[in-house]
């Protein structure tokens, strides 16, 4: 580093010594533009379901939507990413039409709002695992390659309804390539892909799993999902899924992660880079706070601060809509 002073000449608490100018040198900034929103849409007529595990977060059915999203817009919140529960799940995942359809209804609502579709077979599934599986003999494999077109289809799905991004968080091999040939064949070759690129086998997903309602029936997902203990393979996944056409790309979980995100932005300093706060790092703060443990505001404001000074470009957190109201001073 190059000489920037010393004591006496120099002391850095004069430049912090009020707000006003620790406000004009901050170069980390916040804003509503950078955080996306993930909401869970069910099946059924007039349901919204609290999801005890996170507090403020509900399955809402699609006739409840409209009221939703008007909250969310004047909230200011520009982006969301969607999850669905479906009405009936199979070994292949083939119902994916809770999204499709919630896709529509939102896009109607407010065309602005920016539309995230999540790919992945889990939540379709009745085994509840990313991909398909066999089995010889109670030897359950999750089959990498058989998986990879209907993620595909899935994601024409959704391009169909008119999502603005598609993002695979199945971790198969070669996932990335076959959606982009899926959605160029389909003719939706200006859609871009948000890869899940970077996605460990996380103790950090409880919560989403009751939300979403797809924990696997059996085994975990450490065959496909990666090793938090191994910080080598981020690189290699991150350039495997640029080469087959990845637009941008993810590190999740986030908060435990800096390394990695600081990692992956440095060596890809110009692929977009999201970081996906999740469930449970939602719910460790919430539930700190509940007891008074921490003072919410002020916790998660620097977590989400210190993932974006990381390097993360945008931010997937349930924290949204608190942070949309204290950055309005409502609250
Ligand atoms: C589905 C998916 C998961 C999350 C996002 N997409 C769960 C998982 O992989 O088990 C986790 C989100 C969260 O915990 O907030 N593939
Ligand atoms: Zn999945």
């Amino acid at each position: 580093m190059q000489d920037t002073g010393s004591f006496p000449n120099t002391r850095l608490r004069r430049l912090r010594a009020q707000s006003n100018i620790r406000n004009l040198v901050q170069n980390i900034h916040l804003d509503l533009s950078k955080l996306v929103l993930p909401l869970f849409v069910r099946h059924g007529v007039a349901i919204k379901k609290p999801i005890e595990s996170m507090p403020g977060h509900y399955q809402l059915s699609l006739d409840l939507l409209e009221k939703e999203i008007i909250e969310i817009s004047n909230l200011g919140i520009q982006n969301i990413i969607l999850f669905g529960i479906p009405e009936s799940k199979d070994a292949f995942g083939s119902d994916c039409s809770i999204i499709r359809d919630a896709i529509k209804t939102i896009k109607k609502l407010n065309p602005k709002l920016l539309v995230i579709a999540d790919v992945c077979l889990c939540e379709y599934t009745d085994h509840g695992h990313c991909g398909v599986i066999t089995n010889s003999n109670n030897n359950f494999t999750v089959e990498n390659d058989p998986t990879l077109k209907l993620l595909a289809q899935q994601a024409v799905i959704y391009a169909e309804a008119g999502a603005d991004i598609v993002a695979p968080s199945a971790n198969m091999d070669g996932m990335v390539g076959a959606i982009r040939a899926g959605l160029d064949k389909a003719g939706y070759t200006n859609l871009p892909i948000l890869s899940y690129a970077v996605k460990y086998s996380s103790a950090m997903y409880g919560p989403f799993r009751q939300a979403a309602e797809g924990a696997p029936q059996f085994g975990d997902r450490s065959s496909y999902q990666m090793n938090y203990a191994n910080s080598n393979e981020a690189l290699r996944e991150c350039s495997l899924d640029i080469r087959e056409g990845a637009d941008m790309l993810m590190v999740k979980p986030a908060h435990t992660y800096l390394d990695i995100i600081k990692l992956v932005k440095q060596e890809f300093p110009y692929m977009p880079l999201a970081a996906y706060h999740t469930s449970g790092e939602f719910a460790c703060l919430k539930a700190a706070s509940e007891k008074g443990w921490i003072n919410e505001q002020q916790s998660v404001t620097e977590v989400l601060t210190a993932i974006h000074r990381a390097g993360a470009d945008f931010i997937i957190t349930y924290y949204a809509k608190e942070l949309a109201l204290w950055t309005q001073g409502k609250s």
